[in-house]
């Protein structure tokens, strides 16, 4: 790959401001001035302006969502979950896996593969998320029914998901489907406000209890094997 390429694809500017770096001879690969923009990278440790670069192509993030973000690569008037990652994922494609709504936090995955990401919110691949909720008024065992039964909602039923009450007005709810505000709604007709929303788990991946909301990091191999194998890829 010619080196302005890699360095416009990891965000370091649009291809001719990039090649006027590597002119400036701002740019070292394994340790030496590279000022040819077209030099064909093959690997090695690459350094932007005296900081290294990280030269990987393809991402795999778990991000703790925190309240307030829009799921979205971009907005004109509010905040996305970009503002709270390094701007090469952007610029390398990363794409959110599904969406959560601006109020709920927790695990939100971002991957540069689009056919996982494709693959992992197929309603047909039937992916268990796992929430917590915090409702308006108590639950009862008659929730619990309802939600194994499948909720007849306006314009679809939704999926048996299993509701397990932790406290009067608190509970982990698994659900195998992603529409539209789908456990609000779930909650909403069986009678119950959502006062907050947080997701444990996205299918085989639980979020990192050691992750502060705003916080992310790569997912760790085994992670992303058990995803692609979630997904049906490998
Ligand atoms: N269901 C919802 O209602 N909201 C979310 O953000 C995720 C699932």
């Amino acid at each position: 790959m010619r080196l302005d390429a890699l360095l416009s694809r990891l965000g370091f500017g649009s291809r001719t401001e990039v090649q006027k770096l590597i002119r400036q001879g701002a740019v070292l690969v394994s340790g030496e001035t590279v000022r040819s923009p077209s030099f064909a990278y093959s690997g090695g440790p690459v350094m932007v302006r005296n900081c290294p670069a990280d030269t990987r192509l393809e991402r795999h993030i778990m991000l703790y969502k925190p309240a307030g973000l829009l799921t979205a690569a971009e907005d004109p008037a509010q905040p996305t979950v970009f503002s709270v990652l390094p701007g090469a994922l952007r610029s390398l494609g990363c794409m959110p896996v599904g969406r959560l709504d601006k109020d709920t936090t927790g695990l939100l995955l971002l991957t540069t593969d689009g056919t996982l990401a494709h693959r992992l919110i197929a309603p047909q691949r039937e992916v268990e998320k796992v929430y917590e909720a915090v409702v308006d008024t108590d639950l009862t065992e008659a929730d619990v029914r309802l939600f194994r039964e499948g909720i007849r909602l306006s314009d679809f039923t939704a999926r048996p998901a299993e509701l397990v009450i932790l406290s009067p007005r608190q509970a982990r709810i698994t659900v195998t489907e992603g529409k539209y505000h789908q456990v609000k709604r779930m909650f909403s007709a069986a009678g119950h406000q959502t006062l907050a929303l947080h997701r444990r788990s996205f299918g085989p991946v639980r979020l990192d209890e050691t992750l502060s909301p705003g916080q992310f990091r790569e997912l760790r191999e085994e992670e992303l094997a058990a995803l692609y194998h979630a997904a049906g890829m490998r």
